[in-house]
């Protein structure tokens, strides 16, 4: 694992901004997978900055986000296809259609995750993926106990996830209790990843996935077993290694 210590979350997102860049100039069908969630807020305005002033084009570039709340509508504002809307498809030149989010709000999802599965191989599987962190170590939404070897499937969130997006919401029982998620393997299957993170409050989980045993109990701590990885944290998140 490659590790890239920067001084904060601004420096932190222009690092992953420009890394990101300059793959998709250098790759114009590259096929991003892309996260949600405070961290790559910056990152994603890096992009748009990027788009708007160096002209960095995203019109024949796909994207599969990792996950997506189950029981909000796709317009709610915290669902993650208003996310991705707002924080970056909507100010960038890619083709919405090759924007794909699992569908929350699916009639059938087990239906849903198998196609998630199936869309995500016929463009030929993720060149580049974005990951957060959860405290607890999940990555998407895999919390503690998931199967490393899991593909896209329905997930109960744990209570401290709950507890850290409420956040996003008015009040914890907004919080929707389930969610699509990409699983472990899937994610595994990327040819490359950057994984940010920001804050004293991500330290013990980055300890735990740099140094920690591989375990199921911490999702994260898979990608030491992934060789390509790229770690791009601020110093109060690497304050523990
Ligand atoms: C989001 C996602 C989650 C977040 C994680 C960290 O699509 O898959 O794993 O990356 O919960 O969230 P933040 O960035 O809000 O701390």
């Amino acid at each position: 694992m490659k590790i890239i210590k920067v001084a904060d979350s601004t420096e932190m997102s222009k690092t992953a901004g420009e890394m990101i860049a300059e793959k998709v100039r250098a790759n114009p069908e590259i096929v991003l997978g892309l996260a949600t969630g405070g961290t790559p807020v910056g990152t994603y305005q890096y992009l748009i900055e990027d788009h708007r002033k160096k002209g960095t084009s995203y019109s024949r570039v796909s994207s599969v986000n990792l996950d997506e709340y189950i029981g909000l509508p796709k317009t709610d504002p915290n669902s993650y296809y208003s996310f991705m809307k707002t924080n970056l498809f909507d100010h960038l030149d890619i083709n919405p259609e090759q924007t794909f989010i699992p569908d929350g709000s699916a009639a059938d999802l087990e239906e849903e995750c198998a196609n998630y599965e199936r869309k995500i191989a016929a463009l030929g599987g993720v060149d580049l993926q974005l990951l957060g962190i959860g405290r607890n170590g999940h990555i998407a939404f895999n919390e503690p106990g998931t199967p490393f070897e899991s593909r896209t499937h329905v997930i109960s969130l744990a209570e401290d996830t709950i507890k850290d997006n409420a956040r996003f919401f008015s009040s914890p029982e907004e919080v929707p209790t389930k969610a699509i998620t990409m699983g472990i393997a899937t994610i595994l299957e990327s040819k490359e990843i950057i994984l940010l993170a920001t804050g004293k409050s991500k330290a013990e989980a980055l300890y735990s996935l740099v140094k920690g045993e591989v375990t199921e109990d911490f999702p994260a701590s898979i990608l030491q077993r992934h060789g390509n990885v790229t770690i791009i944290a601020d110093e109060d998140a690497l304050s523990l290694i």
